[in-house]
């Protein structure tokens, strides 16, 4: 096989900022991907549906005349989201979730959530009216270990919030552990979960072995080979409420590179490429599409993407860096090899 053609993907999870970062970034996504969820963490973050109707043009405006990628946006819940913004959020036929992130949980999450009580109006709200909730699903207690953070989550918030708003449909963002992959796959339909090409290609060795390497921190962070292991079986398996979401994140090489560096992996440069590495390394091509491209969009309730996108097999190399409005942007894999490539239809 050297050629694979798939209905044109989403990704479920990306970070983008704003301008003037946006414009070196949205591109990459762009040529890949028909829609992706725009993650709104930026400073100050996207609260209202004002506030995402205009970041989602300032993403139109950055991309090309020609292109027809679809951002699809979520608003950043705080201890104030009120009812009533959820519930223009879910007439809005461009919203389609509202994102949880435990404050102090990653980068930007100073104004998120302190207390899940605080939100139960608005967790109210949306499984009423079927807007999604997207989880950042990390304990932030000092004490607990940053590796045990994940398990803790679902142990102290997750069974809690479930138990309460049982018909709330949520995504669990980003795992990184087999406790996660096991509490998903034993849920119903109204649990599932995204899964990044870095989380499933990458152990922790590759963080701190030989040194230090930030550019393979983010949050959550890579945890050992069996929870990799795991979260690869998801991935490839065909179980449909499994799909991707990058959680593409950039910052500047300089931010990075640091005596306190950034959380965040940029994986969009080669995203598709990236998750076709890890069906290669499986051998097993058949739930490829289905987790790239069908069961994303069945979760969210909506079509699959118009048209298709063609990967052949031929070895090309990341690029070592990418031009970053006065920084450079160091994509995951940077100088290294992957073993597909997206062919270009322009
Ligand atoms: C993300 C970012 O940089 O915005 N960082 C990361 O490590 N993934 C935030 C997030 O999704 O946690
Ligand atoms: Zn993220």
């Amino acid at each position: 096989m050297d050629k694979i053609s798939i209905i044109r993907p989403d990704d479920w999870h990306l970070h983008l900022r704003d301008t003037p970062y946006l414009q070196k970034v949205v591109e990459h996504t762009a040529r890949q991907f028909g829609r992706a969820i725009i993650m709104p963490n930026l400073q100050p973050p996207i609260r209202n549906c004002s506030d995402a109707g205009a970041y989602r043009q300032r993403i139109l405006d950055a991309l090309s005349a020609t292109s027809s990628f679809e951002p699809l946006m979520t608003l950043y819940l705080t201890d104030h989201t009120s009812v009533e913004e959820i519930t223009k959020a879910s007439q809005s036929d461009f919203i389609f979730g509202a994102k949880l992130y435990p404050a102090g949980a990653t980068t930007n999450s100073d104004a998120g959530v302190t207390n899940l009580r605080h939100i139960y109006p608005a967790l109210e709200a949306m499984q009423k009216h079927g807007l999604i909730l997207q989880i950042h699903g990390e304990a932030t207690a000092t004490e607990i270990d940053i590796f045990d953070r994940e398990k803790q989550f679902i142990e102290q918030s997750l069974l809690v919030i479930r138990k309460d708003f049982p018909q709330l449909r949520i995504v669990f963002e980003h795992i990184t552990t087999a406790d996660a992959v096991d509490y998903v796959s034993l849920g119903d339909e109204y649990i599932a979960a995204t899964i990044t090409p870095h989380h499933l290609l990458i152990n922790r060795n590759a963080m701190l072995v030989g040194g230090i390497q930030p550019h393979h921190y983010c949050l959550p962070v890579a945890k050992r080979e069996s929870h990799r292991q795991a979260l690869v079986k998801a991935a490839t398996d065909g179980s449909n409420r499994f799909f991707a979401g990058t959680d593409s994140a950039p910052h500047a090489r300089g931010a990075k590179e640091s005596a306190c560096g950034c959380a965040g992996i940029y994986s969009a440069f080669s995203a598709i490429e990236l998750y076709a590495e890890v069906f290669e390394q499986a051998q097993d091509f058949s739930n490829f599409e289905a987790f790239m491209s069908i069961n994303g969009p069945g979760f969210y309730g909506l079509e699959v993407n118009h048209g298709s996108i063609e990967l052949e097999k031929t070895s090309w190399m990341v690029p070592d860096s990418l031009d970053y409005t006065n920084d450079q942007l160091i994509p995951f894999k940077a100088g290294e090899t992957l073993s597909w490539k997206l062919v270009d239809h322009d």
